[in-house]
């Protein structure tokens, strides 16, 4: 077990870059299935579920290797099961995504209910609705699902309830089906259209990737082939966080090798806020400005507000002059973090089951916390680094889970962060 030491108070000031997104990597890595032929992944992070992510592939006979800094090949030619191991599936959420692919594959795939943060009901009631409309027969049990086809058939779609991870799950088994395949009321979010982009470069038909109706025609089982590698984008979740950390403490804090178009309403939020922030192509300069003004934030699917910045934005909004509200429309258990919160010193009051209160400016004094999931994770390091004191926060696993190395970029722009093996 490891814990970040953390000293508040210090200004930062430098260069801090944002790695590859966690979200787009590991879609690629669940893309594997589909490809004929060997491919590589770039700007890969360095991040514990892309590990497990690969371990998962790897544990169905797909080859990987690491070549060089950030950059992951993977052979799908070897493949030969169809069971997502339980131990590994069980730890991130994302492993449903490769349940698309296996099914389209290997005409057969099983998995178990998949795991990730604890963050409220996380159904997959979609994902079988969707592959029984593509011709599956799916098996439904207390240990996860069956799924089989012979062959998929190209289908319309309709999602009820809008999800990046059956989106992307669905797209990759239509772009092997026979046939043409509408998928309405997709996701939007950017991951999605990065991975059609690679996936019709590589011979799948997709169009409208990025717009809430997706059209696919199917290969009919004819593999793909990469003739470029993909390239993981910037995370955007980890820029939207060092937007909140400039909003803070920067003086400045330039986010370097992120994409602010993915970013725009974190962005507008912030400005509107009096935070200062010098926009370029793919860098921010963000400043702590004398005072922050209080906001509402709602979460929402792309291109609104992002649920995984939610917590981080809590943080600031205990640092902002006035009353503030956060709605939690994606999640229903992503608000669990305030008790420490207001331990530490914030003024955070329950409204109703999706909603909280922050009364803000709040001193807050170093405490001992424990991540309760990724996302909150940093957040807590992002309070703790606004501390007087110093803090401990623990189970930082979760945080190594989706950052790469963070403590290492904060200390390079001044933060006082150590880690401590326990
Ligand atoms: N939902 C259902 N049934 C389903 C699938 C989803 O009811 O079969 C509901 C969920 O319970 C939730 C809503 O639909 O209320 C939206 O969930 P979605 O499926 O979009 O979330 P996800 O695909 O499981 C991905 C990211 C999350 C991110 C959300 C929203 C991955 C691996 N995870 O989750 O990222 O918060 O989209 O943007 O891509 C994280 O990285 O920390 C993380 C939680």
């Amino acid at each position: 077990m490891a814990e970040f030491h953390i000293i508040g108070k210090t200004s930062l000031q430098g260069e801090i870059p944002v790695r590859g997104a966690k979200n787009s990597a590991l879609k690629a890595i669940a893309a594997a299935p589909l490809f004929a032929r060997p491919f590589s992944i770039k700007n890969v992070p360095a991040i514990e579920d892309v590990s497990r992510m690969t371990d998962l592939v790897e544990d169905l006979g797909v080859q990987t290797a690491m070549e060089g800094e950030r950059i992951l090949s993977l052979d799908g030619s070897t493949i030969k099961g169809f069971a997502l191991k339980k131990e590994i599936a069980e730890r991130l959420r994302a492993s449903i995504v490769l349940t698309g692919p296996l099914l389209a594959r290997q005409k057969k795939v099983s998995s178990p209910y998949p795991g990730g943060c604890v963050i409220g009901r996380r159904p997959i009631d979609i994902f079988i609705e969707g592959f029984r409309s593509l011709g599956a027969k799916v098996k439904v049990s207390k240990r996860g699902f069956e799924a089989q086809a012979a062959k998929l058939t190209g289908t319309r779609f309709t999602f009820r309830k809008i999800s990046v991870t059956a989106t992307e799950t669905l797209m990759m088994a239509a772009s092997l089906a026979h046939g043409k395949t509408v998928l309405i009321n997709a996701a939007l979010e950017p991951e999605i259209q990065h991975l059609a982009k690679f996936l019709n470069g590589s011979g799948a038909h997709i169009k409208g990737a990025g717009t809430p109706v997706i059209e696919i025609t199917g290969t009919g089982g004819k593999l793909l082939k990469a003739k470029a590698p993909f390239v993981t984008i910037p995370d955007r979740v980890e820029t939207g966080s060092f937007l909140v950390l400039g909003a803070l403490l920067g003086n400045p804090l330039t986010i370097t090798g992120c994409n602010p178009v993915h970013v725009e309403v974190p962005i507008a939020m912030l400005k509107a806020a009096g935070v200062p922030i010098e926009r370029g192509d793919s860098s921010l300069t963000v400043r702590h400005p004398k005072k922050i003004l209080a906001f509402n934030v709602s979460t929402r699917e792309y291109p609104g507000f992002p649920t995984d910045l939610q917590a981080p934005f809590a943080v600031l909004l205990t640092q902002a002059r006035g009353q503030s509200t956060v709605s939690e429309t994606v999640f229903d258990g992503r608000l669990g973090y305030i008790e420490d919160l207001n331990r530490m010193g914030a003024r955070i009051t329950p409204g109703d089951p999706h909603r909280i209160l922050i009364d803000g400016p709040s001193r807050f004094r170093g405490r001992e916390i424990e991540s309760p999931d990724l996302r909150a994770g940093l957040a807590f390091v992002i309070a703790a680094l606004t501390a007087q004191g110093k803090s401990v926060v623990r189970n930082i696993y979760q945080i190594d889970r989706g950052y790469e190395k963070i403590e290492e970029r904060l200390q390079a722009v001044g933060a006082k962060i150590t880690r401590h093996e326990t």
